[in-house]
């Protein structure tokens, strides 16, 4: 059998070539990684919970009209997306102070914000993915402002959907990231929602105890992290067949 392209190794997925053209199959690792990878580790069953979950929130997306890359599931570890030019951004959400805009700003972690506050980074490791303000993106031509009012919005739909769907099954989403794909349909181009949408990607605090139920967990040595992943996943009603937080999800590759 002939072996699979790959188009690109990053620190939580592979990407190879998919089966059509414009597709791309996203293999979710274990490997969970913070502060640029300064700290590593490998957290069994990770990839498989991502998996599921990041297939959960993207066909939700789907279902509400949230344009997103997400084609179909093809086993516990791999899922089919449509292939597009990521816009070199993180664009994160927040509700809730935490992390970086807790230190930055010296707000206490947890504090309700006035209303979403919507930043952006630039996708870049070697300088450690820093904050840019849109006069950053407009000049250095890294997104229009066409494409900044699209991203704006989808980011906001994005964070109403999320939020409601957590606090369904008692959880506040404090913040979250997403990345942004464009897309080619004849002479148009669209921006739809890419990359993964998991508590690597989230910050998750269980409503009653404030548990932290995201990749904190690890940044933070707060305990297990499938244990964490696999609580959400069992509230979403999303766990692998058989699996329970205590029985993780097996391995299949
Ligand atoms: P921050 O508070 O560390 O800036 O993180 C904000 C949100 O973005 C949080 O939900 C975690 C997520 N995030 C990523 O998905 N990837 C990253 O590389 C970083 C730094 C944060
Ligand atoms: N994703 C980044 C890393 O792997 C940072 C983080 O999520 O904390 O280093």
């Amino acid at each position: 059998m002939a072996r699979r392209k790959k188009i690109y190794e990053g620190k939580a997925k592979t990407l190879y070539e998919g089966p059509e053209p414009g597709t791309v199959v996203q293999y979710f690792k274990d490997d969970a990684t913070a502060f640029n990878a300064e700290k590593k580790d490998v957290a069994e069953g990770k990839g498989v919970l991502n998996n599921l979950l990041s297939e959960f929130f993207m066909t939700g997306l789907t279902n509400v009209g949230i344009p997103n890359h997400f084609l179909r599931r093809l086993n516990m570890r791999e899922q089919l997306v449509r292939a597009c030019e990521i816009v070199p951004l993180e664009v994160i959400v927040r509700n809730y102070a935490a992390g970086s805009m807790a230190q930055r700003l010296g707000i206490d972690e947890g504090t309700q914000l006035p209303r979403p506050i919507v930043e952006y980074c630039l996708k870049d490791d070697a300088l450690g993915d820093p904050l840019v303000t849109e006069e950053h993106i407009a000049a250095f031509g890294w997104a229009t402002q066409q494409d900044m009012d699209d991203i704006l919005s989808l980011a906001l739909r994005v964070n109403d959907f999320m939020s409601g769907v957590m606090f369904g099954v008692g959880i506040r989403l404090v913040d979250f990231k997403i990345e942004v794909g464009r897309v080619y349909e004849g002479d148009f181009q669209r921006l739809i929602v890419a990359d993964e949408i998991s508590p690597d990607s989230c910050r998750l605090w269980d409503i009653e105890s404030g548990r932290k139920l995201d990749k904190d967990v690890f940044r933070r040595d707060l305990g297990s992290l499938t244990d964490a992943y696999s609580e959400v996943a069992n509230r979403l009603g999303v766990m692998p067949k058989g699996a329970t937080p205590i029985n993780r999800p097996t391995l299949i590759n």
